[in-house]
C-alpha cells in the first residue's frame, strides 16, 4: 500500500490496532477521519459544532468488512447484486483498500485528500469491467465528497453507486426531513411498492427504507433537540435513499447496537435502479454530496 507523507499537525496517517490505516485531520476548520479501507469517512466535526456522522459502537473495523456508520461507498451495485445474490451487498468498493493519491492543505486549514481504487483481477472476478474510481474528500467547515468513476475498458458498462451517509441526530422520532415533499418513492419495506410523500416534511415513524428515483432535491434534517439543521446538497445524483432500521432490523444486525437506531438517519446520495449510470469507454461520471450545518 502506498502512503503519502503526512502534513504535520493537520493531516496524519495512523495504523489502528485492528490493522486499518486512517487519515486523521485536525484543522482549525474541522476534524475528520478517513479509513483507507473503503475510503470510508468515519468522522466529521466542524469546528465549534457537534459530530455530523453516526458511527456504531458495534461496527466491525477489520480489513474486508464494511464499517457501520460514517459514509460507506456503494459501488458498482447498490443493495444485493441483481445477477449474483452471493456477492457482497452494496458492491465491493466499501470493503476494498483504496490508495491515498494526494493530500493538500491550504493556509486557512482546508484539507483535500484524494483516494483511488482501480480494477484488478479480484474486482474483475466480481464485476468484469475495468475502471478507476476517485474519491475526493474536501474538508472545511463543510464536508464535500466527490466520487468519480472512469471507464478504462473497451466496452460500455452500467453501474450503481451511493454515498451512504449515516447522520448523527438526537432522536429519529423527533426530526423532520425537508425537501422531499410530494416525492415519489419505492418502499423497500413493502415489496418496492410505489408511493408518494405528502406535502408536509417527512417524519420517520417506523422502519424506513425508501428509494426516491429521479430526485435531485437538497434535503435538510431539521433536528429540534440539537437545535440545528443538517443540509445535504448533491450533484450528479438522481436518486436519494432514506434509511432507518428501527427496532427489529437493528436487533438482527450483528454490527449495530440494538439501541442505536434512534440516533441515526441515512440520507444517501445515489444513482440506483432506473437511475443507474451507463459509461462509454474513456468517459467519466462524477457524483458529489456536500454536508453542512445551519
Ligand atoms: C440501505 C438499503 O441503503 O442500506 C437497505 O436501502 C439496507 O435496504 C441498508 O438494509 C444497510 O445495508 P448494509 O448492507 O450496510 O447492511
Amino acid at each position: 500500500m502506498n502512503m503519502l507523507p503526512s502534513i504535520p499537525g493537520i493531516a496524519t496517517f495512523h495504523e489502528s490496532a485492528e490493522g486499518l490505516t486512517r487519515l486523521r485531520v485536525t484543522s482549525p476548520l474541522a476534524t475528520a477521519e478517513i479509513a483507507l479501507d473503503g475510503a470510508h469517512v468515519t468522522h466529521f466535526q466542524p469546528a465549534d459544532g457537534a459530530p455530523l456522522l453516526f458511527l456504531s459502537r458495534s461496527s466491525y473495523f477489520a480489513p474486508g468488512k464494511p464499517i457501520r456508520g460514517g459514509i460507506p461507498i456503494c459501488f458498482p451495485w447498490f443493495g444485493p447484486c441483481a445477477d449474483r445474490p452471493d456477492l457482497p451487498a452494496h458492491g465491493f468498493a466499501r470493503i476494498r483498500c483504496w490508495a491515498a493519491e494526494s493530500l493538500a492543505a491550504t493556509d486557512s486549514g482546508r484539507v483535500t485528500a484524494i483516494f483511488i481504487l482501480k480494477s484488478d483481477e479480484e474486482t474483475r472476478a466480481l464485476w468484469p469491467h475495468d475502471f478507476i474510481a476517485h474519491l475526493t474528500v474536501d474538508i472545511s467547515r463543510q464536508l464535500k465528497l466527490t466520487l468519480e468513476i472512469e471507464n478504462t475498458g473497451p466496452e460500455p458498462f452500467q453501474f450503481e453507486e451511493a454515498l451512504h451517509t449515516y447522520f448523527a441526530i438526537s432522536d429519529v422520532r423527533e426530526v423532520a426531513v425537508i425537501g422531499l415533499e410530494g416525492a415519489t418513492y419505492l418502499d423497500k419495506t413493502d415489496s418496492l411498492k410505489v408511493r408518494e410523500l405528502g406535502s408536509e416534511p417527512f417524519r420517520i415513524v417506523s422502519e424506513t427504507d425508501r428509494i426516491f428515483p429521479a430526485n435531485k432535491a437538497t434535503c435538510v434534517i431539521d433536528d429540534p433537540w440539537l437545535r440545528c439543521q443538517i443540509v445535504v446538497e448533491k450533484s450528479g445524483s438522481q436518486t436519494t435513499v432514506v434509511w432507518n432500521p428501527w427496532i427489529a432490523k437493528s436487533a438482527a444486525m450483528p454490527d449495530f447496537g440494538d439501541d442505536e437506531w434512534p440516533r441515526m438517519l441515512c440520507i444517501e446520495t445515489a444513482n440506483t435502479g432506473t437511475d443507474a449510470i451507463t459509461l462509454a469507454p474513456g468517459s467519466r461520471h462524477a457524483m458529489s454530496t456536500t454536508i453542512s450545518v445551519k
